[in-house]
Protein backbone atom coordinates (compact mmCIF):
# COMPACT_ATOMS: atom_id res chain seq x y z
CA UNK A 1 0.00 0.00 0.00
CA UNK A 2 1.42 3.22 -0.45
CA UNK A 3 0.69 5.55 2.36
CA UNK A 4 2.96 8.70 0.66
CA UNK A 5 -0.18 10.87 0.03
CA UNK A 6 -1.01 10.41 3.82
CA UNK A 7 1.51 11.79 5.19
CA UNK A 8 -0.61 15.01 4.89
CA UNK A 9 -0.23 17.90 7.96
CA UNK A 10 -3.91 19.58 8.71
CA UNK A 11 -7.31 18.51 7.36
CA UNK A 12 -7.51 20.86 4.41
CA UNK A 13 -11.04 21.42 5.77
CA UNK A 14 -9.60 22.62 9.26
CA UNK A 15 -8.26 25.92 6.98
CA UNK A 16 -11.91 25.66 4.93
CA UNK A 17 -14.46 25.97 7.95
CA UNK A 18 -14.76 29.86 7.81
CA UNK A 19 -14.63 29.37 3.96
CA UNK A 20 -17.96 30.22 2.40
CA UNK A 21 -20.28 27.14 1.90
CA UNK A 22 -19.78 25.14 -1.28
CA UNK A 23 -22.72 23.24 -0.22
CA UNK A 24 -25.93 24.89 1.77
CA UNK A 25 -28.41 22.30 2.79
CA UNK A 26 -31.68 24.62 4.29
CA UNK A 27 -34.68 22.70 6.16
CA UNK A 28 -34.83 20.14 3.48
CA UNK A 29 -37.76 17.55 4.24
CA UNK A 30 -38.24 14.19 2.44
CA UNK A 31 -41.48 12.62 2.18
CA UNK A 32 -42.09 9.36 0.25
CA UNK A 33 -45.31 7.41 -0.33
CA UNK A 34 -48.06 10.43 -0.69
CA UNK A 35 -51.69 9.72 0.64
CA UNK A 36 -51.04 6.03 2.20
CA UNK A 37 -49.25 6.55 5.23
CA UNK A 38 -46.18 8.72 4.51
CA UNK A 39 -42.75 8.00 5.48
CA UNK A 40 -41.26 11.31 6.42
CA UNK A 41 -37.35 10.09 5.99
CA UNK A 42 -35.69 13.05 6.25
CA UNK A 43 -37.09 15.89 8.54
CA UNK A 44 -35.43 19.83 8.75
CA UNK A 45 -32.31 18.87 7.88
CA UNK A 46 -30.05 21.90 7.40
CA UNK A 47 -25.83 21.87 7.05
CA UNK A 48 -23.52 23.96 5.23
CA UNK A 49 -20.42 22.28 4.06
CA UNK A 50 -17.36 24.21 2.94
CA UNK A 51 -14.87 23.24 0.46
CA UNK A 52 -12.47 20.09 1.42
CA UNK A 53 -14.21 19.10 3.70
CA UNK A 54 -14.57 15.30 4.25
CA UNK A 55 -18.15 14.66 5.71
CA UNK A 56 -18.81 11.63 6.95
CA UNK A 57 -22.90 10.81 6.96
CA UNK A 58 -23.29 8.21 9.68
CA UNK A 59 -26.39 6.35 10.98
CA UNK A 60 -27.72 2.89 11.35
CA UNK A 61 -30.03 1.85 8.53
CA UNK A 62 -32.89 3.36 7.34
CA UNK A 63 -32.32 7.04 8.63
CA UNK A 64 -32.18 8.24 5.48
CA UNK A 65 -29.07 8.78 4.60
CA UNK A 66 -28.98 7.64 0.70
CA UNK A 67 -31.87 9.53 0.63
CA UNK A 68 -30.08 13.06 1.98
CA UNK A 69 -26.77 11.73 -0.42
CA UNK A 70 -29.88 11.59 -3.70
CA UNK A 71 -31.47 14.77 -2.93
CA UNK A 72 -27.84 16.61 -3.22
CA UNK A 73 -27.13 14.40 -6.14
CA UNK A 74 -30.28 15.74 -7.75
CA UNK A 75 -31.92 12.17 -8.53
CA UNK A 76 -34.70 13.39 -5.71
CA UNK A 77 -36.45 16.91 -4.93
CA UNK A 78 -36.80 17.40 -1.48
CA UNK A 79 -40.48 17.90 -0.10
CA UNK A 80 -39.48 21.15 1.70
CA UNK A 81 -36.33 23.51 1.66
CA UNK A 82 -33.75 23.81 -0.56
CA UNK A 83 -30.28 22.17 -0.98
CA UNK A 84 -27.75 24.74 -3.19
CA UNK A 85 -24.53 24.36 -4.67
CA UNK A 86 -22.07 27.41 -5.56
CA UNK A 87 -25.21 29.36 -4.81
CA UNK A 88 -27.61 27.60 -7.53
CA UNK A 89 -30.06 25.20 -6.44
CA UNK A 90 -29.77 21.48 -7.11
CA UNK A 91 -32.62 20.45 -9.36
CA UNK A 92 -31.17 17.81 -11.30
CA UNK A 93 -27.95 16.08 -11.79
CA UNK A 94 -24.76 17.83 -12.59
CA UNK A 95 -21.26 17.57 -13.48
CA UNK A 96 -20.15 19.08 -10.46
CA UNK A 97 -21.94 16.19 -8.66
CA UNK A 98 -20.29 12.65 -8.85
CA UNK A 99 -22.36 9.70 -7.49
CA UNK A 100 -20.38 6.05 -6.36
CA UNK A 101 -22.91 3.69 -5.31
CA UNK A 102 -22.32 0.08 -3.46
CA UNK A 103 -23.25 -1.99 -6.08
CA UNK A 104 -20.12 -0.48 -8.38
CA UNK A 105 -22.94 0.50 -11.51
CA UNK A 106 -20.19 -0.49 -14.19
CA UNK A 107 -21.04 -1.09 -17.71
CA UNK A 108 -20.25 -4.85 -17.88
CA UNK A 109 -20.20 -4.71 -21.75
CA UNK A 110 -17.38 -2.33 -21.43
CA UNK A 111 -13.43 -2.77 -20.94
CA UNK A 112 -12.17 -1.14 -17.77
CA UNK A 113 -10.58 2.16 -19.87
CA UNK A 114 -14.15 1.87 -22.03
CA UNK A 115 -16.02 2.54 -18.61
CA UNK A 116 -13.94 5.12 -17.37
CA UNK A 117 -13.86 7.36 -20.88
CA UNK A 118 -17.38 6.60 -21.47
CA UNK A 119 -18.82 9.83 -19.48
CA UNK A 120 -15.96 12.08 -21.12
CA UNK A 121 -17.07 10.37 -25.08
CA UNK A 122 -20.83 11.24 -24.31
CA UNK A 123 -19.13 14.84 -23.32
CA UNK A 124 -17.44 15.38 -26.66
CA UNK A 125 -14.45 15.39 -25.40
CA UNK A 126 -11.17 15.11 -27.78
CA UNK A 127 -9.81 11.43 -27.89
CA UNK A 128 -6.67 12.26 -27.00
CA UNK A 129 -7.31 14.35 -24.70
CA UNK A 130 -9.76 11.18 -23.31
CA UNK A 131 -6.50 8.80 -23.58
CA UNK A 132 -4.46 11.56 -21.29
CA UNK A 133 -7.28 11.52 -19.16
CA UNK A 134 -7.47 7.78 -18.97
CA UNK A 135 -4.06 6.82 -18.68
CA UNK A 136 -3.57 9.34 -15.90
CA UNK A 137 -6.74 7.93 -13.84
CA UNK A 138 -5.67 4.02 -14.70
CA UNK A 139 -2.18 5.18 -12.88
CA UNK A 140 -3.87 7.07 -10.01
CA UNK A 141 -6.05 4.10 -9.26
CA UNK A 142 -3.34 1.39 -9.58
CA UNK A 143 -5.77 -0.05 -12.67
CA UNK A 144 -3.14 -0.20 -15.56
CA UNK A 145 -2.76 -3.56 -16.11
CA UNK A 146 -6.64 -4.42 -16.04
CA UNK A 147 -7.05 -1.11 -18.48
CA UNK A 148 -8.24 -4.30 -21.36
CA UNK A 149 -10.32 -6.07 -18.59
CA UNK A 150 -14.08 -6.12 -18.51
CA UNK A 151 -16.25 -5.91 -14.69
CA UNK A 152 -16.65 -9.60 -14.42
CA UNK A 153 -13.05 -10.09 -14.54
CA UNK A 154 -12.42 -8.07 -11.78
CA UNK A 155 -12.86 -8.11 -8.05
CA UNK A 156 -14.97 -5.86 -5.92
CA UNK A 157 -12.15 -4.12 -4.79
CA UNK A 158 -10.70 -3.26 -8.43
CA UNK A 159 -14.40 -2.60 -9.88
CA UNK A 160 -14.65 0.06 -7.21
CA UNK A 161 -11.69 1.79 -7.87
CA UNK A 162 -13.17 1.86 -12.07
CA UNK A 163 -16.39 3.15 -10.54
CA UNK A 164 -14.25 6.03 -8.63
CA UNK A 165 -11.95 6.25 -11.66
CA UNK A 166 -14.91 7.08 -13.78
CA UNK A 167 -16.65 9.40 -11.65
CA UNK A 168 -13.05 11.57 -11.38
CA UNK A 169 -13.05 11.43 -15.00
CA UNK A 170 -15.44 14.23 -15.08
CA UNK A 171 -13.30 16.39 -12.16
CA UNK A 172 -16.42 16.68 -9.92
CA UNK A 173 -15.60 19.17 -7.29
CA UNK A 174 -17.97 16.87 -5.27
CA UNK A 175 -18.06 13.32 -4.71
CA UNK A 176 -21.24 11.79 -3.45
CA UNK A 177 -20.22 8.24 -1.91
CA UNK A 178 -23.34 5.66 -0.53
CA UNK A 179 -21.52 3.21 1.09
CA UNK A 180 -19.04 2.41 -1.87
CA UNK A 181 -16.81 0.46 0.04
CA UNK A 182 -19.54 -1.65 2.13
CA UNK A 183 -19.62 -5.03 -0.29
CA UNK A 184 -15.85 -5.09 0.51
CA UNK A 185 -13.83 -7.72 2.76
CA UNK A 186 -12.03 -5.13 5.52
CA UNK A 187 -8.23 -5.73 3.89
CA UNK A 188 -9.43 -4.65 0.63
CA UNK A 189 -11.92 -2.20 2.62
CA UNK A 190 -9.36 -0.41 4.50
CA UNK A 191 -6.87 0.01 1.35
CA UNK A 192 -9.65 1.39 -0.34
CA UNK A 193 -10.57 4.07 1.85
CA UNK A 194 -6.77 4.75 2.43
CA UNK A 195 -6.73 5.40 -1.68
CA UNK A 196 -9.80 7.58 -1.24
CA UNK A 197 -7.82 9.54 1.52
CA UNK A 198 -4.59 10.20 -0.93
CA UNK A 199 -6.90 10.88 -3.60
CA UNK A 200 -9.41 13.71 -1.57
CA UNK A 201 -5.98 14.94 -0.82
CA UNK A 202 -4.16 15.30 -3.63
CA UNK A 203 -7.33 16.52 -5.61
CA UNK A 204 -9.05 18.48 -3.23
CA UNK A 205 -12.46 17.19 -3.42
CA UNK A 206 -15.44 17.93 -1.35
CA UNK A 207 -16.52 14.00 -0.10
CA UNK A 208 -19.92 13.21 1.56
CA UNK A 209 -19.17 9.51 2.32
CA UNK A 210 -22.44 7.81 3.20
CA UNK A 211 -21.57 4.46 5.79
CA UNK A 212 -22.90 2.93 8.71
CA UNK A 213 -19.73 1.99 10.20
CA UNK A 214 -18.32 4.11 13.13
CA UNK A 215 -15.12 3.08 12.67
CA UNK A 216 -15.07 4.52 9.02
CA UNK A 217 -16.72 7.06 9.79
CA UNK A 218 -14.03 8.36 12.04
CA UNK A 219 -10.74 6.97 9.78
CA UNK A 220 -12.24 8.92 6.94
CA UNK A 221 -14.16 12.15 7.77
CA UNK A 222 -12.86 15.73 8.67
CA UNK A 223 -16.48 15.79 10.13
CA UNK A 224 -19.70 13.30 11.53
CA UNK A 225 -22.92 14.18 10.82
CA UNK A 226 -25.04 11.64 12.99
CA UNK A 227 -28.40 11.42 11.64
CA UNK A 228 -31.70 10.52 13.97
CA UNK A 229 -34.09 6.86 12.61
CA UNK A 230 -36.75 8.04 10.75
CA UNK A 231 -37.48 11.01 10.49
CA UNK A 232 -34.29 11.44 9.85
CA UNK A 233 -32.55 14.53 11.59
CA UNK A 234 -29.28 15.63 12.53
CA UNK A 235 -28.56 14.30 15.91
CA UNK A 236 -24.75 15.37 15.94
CA UNK A 237 -22.36 17.10 14.12
CA UNK A 238 -18.59 16.50 15.25
CA UNK A 239 -15.10 17.82 13.86
CA UNK A 240 -12.30 15.64 13.91
CA UNK A 241 -9.26 16.99 14.37
CA UNK A 242 -7.34 14.11 14.40
CA UNK A 243 -3.86 13.90 12.56
CA UNK A 244 -3.49 11.52 9.68
CA UNK A 245 -2.62 9.05 8.90
CA UNK A 246 -5.27 8.15 11.55
CA UNK A 247 -4.14 5.33 14.53
CA UNK A 248 -7.90 3.44 15.42
CA UNK A 249 -6.27 2.09 18.34
CA UNK A 250 -5.16 5.21 19.44
CA UNK A 251 -6.86 7.31 23.07
CA UNK A 252 -9.25 10.01 21.37
CA UNK A 253 -9.81 7.50 18.36
CA UNK A 254 -11.33 5.40 20.73
CA UNK A 255 -12.94 8.22 23.03
CA UNK A 256 -14.87 9.50 19.83
CA UNK A 257 -15.81 5.64 18.87
CA UNK A 258 -16.95 5.37 22.91
CA UNK A 259 -19.35 8.57 22.35
CA UNK A 260 -20.29 7.73 18.52
CA UNK A 261 -21.61 3.99 19.63
CA UNK A 262 -24.10 5.52 22.18
CA UNK A 263 -25.47 7.99 20.09
CA UNK A 264 -25.55 5.49 17.20
CA UNK A 265 -26.79 2.57 19.50
CA UNK A 266 -29.95 4.77 21.00
CA UNK A 267 -30.84 5.20 17.23
CA UNK A 268 -31.03 1.48 16.54
CA UNK A 269 -33.18 1.16 19.50
CA UNK A 270 -35.46 3.31 18.39
CA UNK A 271 -35.40 1.65 14.66
CA UNK A 272 -36.09 -1.94 16.79
CA UNK A 273 -38.46 -0.48 18.80
CA UNK A 274 -40.39 0.34 15.50
CA UNK A 275 -39.93 -2.19 13.97
CA UNK A 276 -41.16 -4.87 16.80
CA UNK A 277 -44.17 -2.71 17.06
CA UNK A 278 -45.03 -3.27 13.26
CA UNK A 279 -44.53 0.66 12.30
N1 LIG B 1 -38.39 5.63 -2.96
C1 LIG B 1 -38.86 5.41 -1.73
N2 LIG B 1 -40.17 5.23 -1.49
C2 LIG B 1 -40.65 5.02 -0.26
N3 LIG B 1 -39.90 4.99 0.85
C3 LIG B 1 -38.57 5.18 0.69
C4 LIG B 1 -37.98 5.38 -0.59
N4 LIG B 1 -36.64 5.54 -0.44
C5 LIG B 1 -36.41 5.42 0.90
N5 LIG B 1 -37.56 5.20 1.56
C6 LIG B 1 -37.70 5.08 3.02
O1 LIG B 1 -37.08 6.20 3.62
C7 LIG B 1 -36.35 5.82 4.78
C8 LIG B 1 -34.90 6.23 4.60
O2 LIG B 1 -34.32 5.40 3.61
P1 LIG B 1 -32.81 5.50 3.15
O3 LIG B 1 -32.51 6.90 2.80
O4 LIG B 1 -32.61 4.49 2.08
O5 LIG B 1 -32.03 5.07 4.47
P2 LIG B 1 -30.50 4.65 4.69
O6 LIG B 1 -29.76 4.95 3.44
O7 LIG B 1 -30.06 5.46 5.86
O8 LIG B 1 -30.51 3.21 5.02
C9 LIG B 1 -36.55 4.33 4.93
O9 LIG B 1 -37.60 4.12 5.85
C10 LIG B 1 -36.93 3.86 3.56
O10 LIG B 1 -37.77 2.74 3.61
MG1 LIG C 1 -28.68 3.68 2.19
Amino acid sequence: MDSEGLRVEPDPACGAVHAPPQIQIDKVRVVFGGKGAPIIALKDISLNIAPGEFVSLLGPSGCGKSTLLNALAGFITPTGGSITVQGARVQNPGPDRGMVFQEYALFPWMTVEKNIAFGLEIKGTPPPEIKAKVDDLLGLLKLKEFRKSFPKDLSGGMRQRVAIARVLALDPPIMLMDEPFGALDSLTRRTLQDELLRLWQSLRKTVIFVTHSIDEAIYLGTRIVVLTYRPGTIKCDLQVGLPRPRDTSEAEFNRIRRELSLLVMEEQQRFTDADTSGH
